[in-house]
């Protein structure tokens, strides 16, 4: 019996199987950080080939604060309409919809917000309250949007994996400096959401294998927070083109004894008999991040048994800032990409 096409179940979320889409940032914004028809077209098309939840890309709840022009924010300005008609589409391909939450931190370049970026130590504690609060807001919103949950970006070297990070979080009072301290303005954040958003709202987590300082404990901190499922990756995501091996399998299987959250691994995954490894090993969910950008149709191409065309090459990182075409190996542009830019 094939584990991925299992259901599975995440908090409050039952999930049709376990193929996740891991958050990709679409590019796919105005300008000014609003969403576009374009950004919830594409979270329906993975919706409708197979994926069980789908993790949208990083939306920032700073909107002076953003990655890059393409990103957009979740603010007081965000009109709900199309974040409403995302979640109802995704629900009638009987998938489920999470946002990730993020905020970009020493990523976000001045060029994009005309303001320099902010990384830990830049925050007063009356800011790093502001932010909880901006956080808690746009969980609210995805709730009251039909959303099925959340899930608060720590990886990648965005502002909540440099506070993890010992090395890039150097405060000196409770917000620096131990684990348990690195890890408070993440638990505070992920409780105040929780307790906003009521039970029957997922919240999830993503996080990286490496760079926290110490990968057992910040998966402990997550549990006792009460995060419904932890997902994996690494902070050096983007520096192994050409490996297809599930890369952040090995530190996770060694870190995890006595976690009892469900756990999701993504990267270097993109073949079914590789996520079959990956579950058979009690890992929960598959998440695939670029064979979705090259075929967002992967999952059910993966299902009839077809291998993955991505390469692996990462091309789309290198590109996706840059222009519309997602997956360099393409000949033809993605449909909704090649509409938005060419407005
Ligand atoms: C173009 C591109 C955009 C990405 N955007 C995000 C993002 O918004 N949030 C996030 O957590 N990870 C993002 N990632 C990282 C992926 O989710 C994933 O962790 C990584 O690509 C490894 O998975 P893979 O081997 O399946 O591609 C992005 C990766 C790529 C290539």
């Amino acid at each position: 019996m094939e584990l991925l096409w299992q259901p599975g179940k995440i908090g409050p979320m039952d999930v049709k199987n376990r193929v996740v889409r891991s958050a990709t940032n679409e590019h796919l914004s105005e300008p000014n950080g609003d969403f576009t028809q374009a950004w919830v077209d594409t979270q329906v098309e993975l919706a409708a080939h197979e994926v069980g939840l789908v993790i949208t890309g990083h939306i920032c709840v700073d909107r002076t604060q953003r990655n890059d022009i393409g990103q957009p924010a979740i603010d007081r300005a965000t009109d709900p309409a199309l974040l409403r008609q995302a979640a109802e589409r995704v629900h009638a391909y009987g998938g489920k919809l999470v946002m990730q939450l993020s905020h970009t931190g020493i990523k976000a370049p001045e060029a994009v917000n005309g303001r320099p970026p902010k990384g830990p130590a830049d925050f007063t504690a009356e800011e790093l309250d502001q932010l909880t609060e901006n956080f808690v807001f746009a969980a609210k919103l995805c709730r009251d949007c039909g959303f099925d949950g959340v899930q608060i970006h720590h990886a990648h070297g965005y502002l909540l994996s440099e506070f993890l990070n010992p090395e890039e979080n150097t405060r000196t009072d409770e917000y620096g400096g131990s684990l348990e301290n690195r890890f408070r303005l993440p638990g505070q954040i992920i409780r105040a959401v929780k307790e906003a958003c009521g039970p029957e709202f997922a919240v999830l987590v993503k996080m990286n294998s490496n760079g926290c300082g110490d990968l057992p404990g910040a998966l402990r901190l997550f549990e006792e927070s009460g995060v419904d499922a932890i997902e994996v990756s690494g902070v050096d995501f983007a520096g192994r083109p050409g490996v297809k091996e599930p890369f952040y399998l090995k530190d996770l299987l060694a870190a995890r004894e006595g976690i009892r959250t469900p756990l999701i691994l993504v990267g270097g995954m993109f073949s079914r008999e590789t996520a079959e490894q990956v579950l058979a090993q009690g890992i929960d969910f598959a998440a695939f991040c670029r064979a979705l950008i090259c075929q967002p149709d992967f999952a059910a191409r993966m299902k009839r048994g077809e291998e993955s065309a991505c390469l692996a090459c990462n091309g789309c990182y290198r590109v996706y800032r840059q222009r519309g075409v997602r997956c360099v190996q393409h000949a033809e542009p993605i449909p909704q990409l090649e509409k938005l830019f060419s407005t």
